[in-house]
């Protein structure tokens, strides 16, 4: 019998999480489509045939049987649900039937995002989360998946990290509609986001008696660059609105000064959360950028601290396994069960991907020694894919993939991860070999 010193409760849940847009292919009729065209991609390009889920998502859940995975997050594509306001498409639930079914067959438990950052050409046109009317459009929305899943599906994730689609797309100009430190626009579709997130849990609530209804937040360590003044304040309004805001929401309790003032209330979403999903990957240092309004200015990635690979402009991030106790421990006052539901690195040499994998695990498993409801590590993620306006530069995949053949290559990250899942635990040699950051 192996001494596994790291071990995992024997329910614990061994994922990997993907996205529609990010693995399906040939979406066309959602605002990233628009957002591809207009050139906005780094690396050139589009999500063309991404991962080619679309096709053949089955080759790939071979893929995550071989890895012994009993959990996967997928999410639907609202403008093929819903590809014209109020036409819903047939062929589309079909397809999606399919899929989960055949991740189920395999032995996986289905956790569906609703929205993962993408949603129809149609309701960009209205605003997107700035139209009053979102929540009820994200409602109609919300009971066709449930009508149309519900039999094969009890874990819903009503949005992917509300604080990096209304930053990166109202504050940074990183996301489509692209606009730039529109601080009152970011904190509206928010809460916009917020408001839809409570109407679609009474709804799928109210068509799937218990049912688990979540949403996945991104979580990162901010460290002030310098010890003053300035940069610990600006790491305290980075904390508050990026970290804590929905949990702000979900408690009830009042966003911290000045944002309280802008950010409008919405009560009815206290509360309303079955499970939280943490994504956690980086942790960013912060130089007050005086001068200068509250904008993208001051996120800053020093040179010599672990990461992957470059982005094609700006470094990614610091891969900083410590992330995922600190979120654990935030987002602890819920009450409610926590996953970690995306967690990993862009690595096309596998360098640190290892290293990082084997240390956010380790954290993981402190913290649900310690008591913490931790109850699922999802990685981000399968195989590459398309990652947003980086495009095809930065590579997250356990296994390679070569977007034109399709071909796919494991990583040794792969063979690491279906060895610890098998062991449902980490072996004392792994702890030992990953002890410390690559060089
Ligand atoms: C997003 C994913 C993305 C990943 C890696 C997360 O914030 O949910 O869509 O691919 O980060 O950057």
């Amino acid at each position: 019998m192996l001494a596994i010193p790291a071990s995992f409760p024997d329910d614990f849940l061994w994922g990997v999480s993907t996205s529609s847009h990010q693995f399906e292919g040939g979406n066309t009729l959602n605002q990233w489509h628009d957002w591809e065209r207009a050139g906005r991609i780094r690396s050139g390009g589009g999500c063309g045939s991404a991962c080619d889920w679309w096709q053949n998502a089955e080759r790939d859940l071979d893929l995550c049987s071989h890895l012994g995975l009993n959990a996967i997050r997928i999410s639907i594509e609202w403008s093929r649900m819903e590809p014209a306001f109020a036409h819903w498409s047939d062929s589309a639930v079909l397809r999606y039937r399919q899929i989960i079914r055949e991740a189920r067959r395999r032995g996986m438990r289905v956790f569906v995002s609703l929205h993962h950052f993408t949603h129809p050409r149609w309701f960009e046109a209205r605003g997107g989360f700035l139209d009053a009317q979102a929540p009820e459009l994200f409602r109609h929305y919300a009971k066709r998946a449930v009508r149309s899943l519900g039999d094969l599906v009890t874990d819903w994730v009503t949005f992917n990290e509300p604080n990096v689609y209304a930053s990166f797309g109202y504050l940074f100009g990183e996301f489509p509609p692209g606009r730039l430190n529109e601080l009152n626009s970011a904190l509206s579709v928010f809460s916009g986001m917020m408001r839809a997130h409570a109407f679609a849990y009474d709804m799928l609530h109210r068509e799937q008696p218990g049912t688990n209804v979540g949403l996945a937040t991104n979580y990162v360590v901010f460290e002030p660059a310098r010890d003053n003044v300035l940069d610990r304040q600006l790491v305290s309004a980075y904390d508050a609105l990026f970290n804590r805001g929905a949990l702000s929401y979900l408690l009830d309790e009042p966003i911290p000064l000045p944002f309280a003032m802008m950010a409008p209330s919405v009560p009815e979403v206290a509360g309303k959360i079955d499970f939280i999903g943490l994504n956690v990957y980086n942790r960013l240092h912060v130089r007050a950028p005086l001068g200068e309004k509250f904008g993208p200015g001051g996120l800053h990635v020093p040179g010599d601290v672990p990461q992957g690979d470059h982005g094609v402009a700006a470094a990614y991030g610091e891969a900083y396994p410590k992330v995922v106790s600190a979120a654990v421990a935030a987002y602890a006052p819920l009450g409610c069960p926590m996953y970690v539901m995306e967690n990993g690195v862009p690595d096309r040499e596998d360098r640190i991907r290892p290293w990082l994998l084997v240390n956010s695990l380790r954290e993981l498993r402190h913290m649900w020694q310690q008591g913490y409801d931790v109850r699922g590590y999802f990685h981000w993620s399968l195989v590459d894919n398309f990652e947003w306006s980086e495009g095809w530069r930065l590579r997250f995949g356990l296994y390679s993939l070569d977007e034109a053949t399709q071909q796919r290559i494991a990583r040794p990250s792969a063979e690491l991860y279906r060895q610890i899942i098998a062991d449902k635990g980490i072996r004392r040699e792994t702890l030992e070999r990953y002890e410390n950051a690559p060089a």
